[in-house]
């Protein structure tokens, strides 16, 4: 039972300046600060960010909007970051990392969580996360953001690619934003149209927006797209500033749309799930996991977290997605290549992460 409700305990915020101070200069532990300061409120920290869920309200069939209440530790964040959410299950910490919908000054924020065949901590929070939990959040990151002098916005979402881009529209919407918005949203099902409603009502009040899903899984309706992204759908679109988000393959396919002749506008782009191999697919490796003083075989097409956690290990992590950095690990023999990129990383000592680095042979990590 907190001794003061969230809304006092946010206010201590700047009386804990002296605390952090001592905290910073080694004279007292932020460990036991934050034993006391949990007595007071269970969100309380010095510098970490908790958060208590306020609500939960399903937006799709498959996708859920999270809101919460941080302690007054998440300053300056913006919609369209994304930000790791931590829970314990079974034991084992897990973290993933979810887009900002919207953050008020207040310190209430919105997350959305969407559902994934084998995402274990999503697939809890949609399940069985309570209003009145508390989480832990890292700091914010992510670079995307409104194109404020642009003379017309595209913006390019598939699946839950949506989050962050209604993040960023709902924003700039309510600060005035008069030039042409045009948004498409690319789903399998009808169903999965995530935020339609609130996003027909932002078109019934902001002329200057046009919103249109595409459905690629169904039969399209009259006003509908149909199919995956083509440059057809973009016929006649002002796209003088492009955000796209969402899988690989589709921020890939914008990409080369954008980068086929030039323009004079900017692109910016943030995806969530990490491009798959086709490199040297199925070859076997050896991998040699130090601090567990394991040797398992491997393969060159598959990312080291994922043959890490199928073979028992639980190398700590967040986004997979090569974003938060969650998964760094020491590369300490043999080499590994960006799944992302290409790059390739050779040992030893350096850090890779682990959730977009496949090995191009036998490797050690320091794991
Ligand atoms: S888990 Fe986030 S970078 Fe790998």
């Amino acid at each position: 039972m907190p001794l003061v409700p969230l809304s006092l305990a946010r206010r201590f915020g700047p009386a804990l300046g002296p605390l952090r101070a001592l905290s910073a200069g080694g004279w007292l532990q932020e460990a036991d600060l934050d034993c006391l300061l949990r007595l007071l409120h269970p969100v309380l920290r010095l510098n970490r960010v908790f958060a208590r869920v306020e609500s939960r309200r399903w937006v799709a069939d498959d996708m859920l909007a999270i809101g919460l209440r941080t302690n007054g530790n998440a300053r300056g964040w913006r919609p369209g970051q994304h930000v790791r959410l931590y829970l314990e299950l079974d034991g084992v910490r897990q973290g993933r990392s979810y887009s900002l919908v919207s953050v008020q000054e207040d310190g209430r924020l919105e997350l959305a969580v969407k559902r994934q065949p084998h995402g274990r901590l999503s697939n809890w929070l949609l399940d069985r996360l309570e209003v009145g939990s508390v989480l832990e959040l890292d700091p914010a990151r992510g670079d995307l953001d409104w194109p404020q002098d642009a003379s017309s916005v595209l913006l390019l979402a598939a699946g839950s690619g949506i989050t962050p881009l209604l993040g960023l529209l709902r924003q700039a919407l309510a600060r005035g934003f008069t030039a042409p918005v045009t948004l498409l949203h690319y789903v399998r099902h009808r169903a999965q149209r995530a935020f339609s409603e609130e996003l027909q009502g932002l078109m019934a009040r902001h002329p200057n927006l046009q919103v249109r899903w595409a459905i690629s899984g169904e039969t399209p309706a009259a006003d509908e797209l149909a199919g995956r992204f083509q440059a057809d759908h973009l016929a006649g679109l002002p796209s003088h500033s492009l955000l796209a988000c969402g899988p690989h393959g589709f921020v890939a396919c914008v990409r080369d749309w954008w980068q086929a002749e030039p323009r004079d506008g900017r692109l910016q782009w943030e995806t969530f799930t990490a491009p798959v191999s086709t490199a040297e697919a199925g070859q076997a490796v050896r991998l040699r996991f130090a601090r567990s003083h394991r040797e398992l075989p491997g393969n060159s097409a598959a990312n080291l977290l994922e043959q890490a956690e199928a073979h028992g290990l639980r190398p700590p992590h967040g986004c997979r997605q090569g974003i938060c950095t969650g998964c760094t690990c020491q590369l300490l023999a043999g080499s590994v290549r960006d799944l992302r990129t290409g790059a390739m990383t050779h040992g030893p000592g350096l850090p890779i992460r682990l959730c977009v680095s496949a090995p191009v042979g036998d490797v050690e990590l320091e794991l």
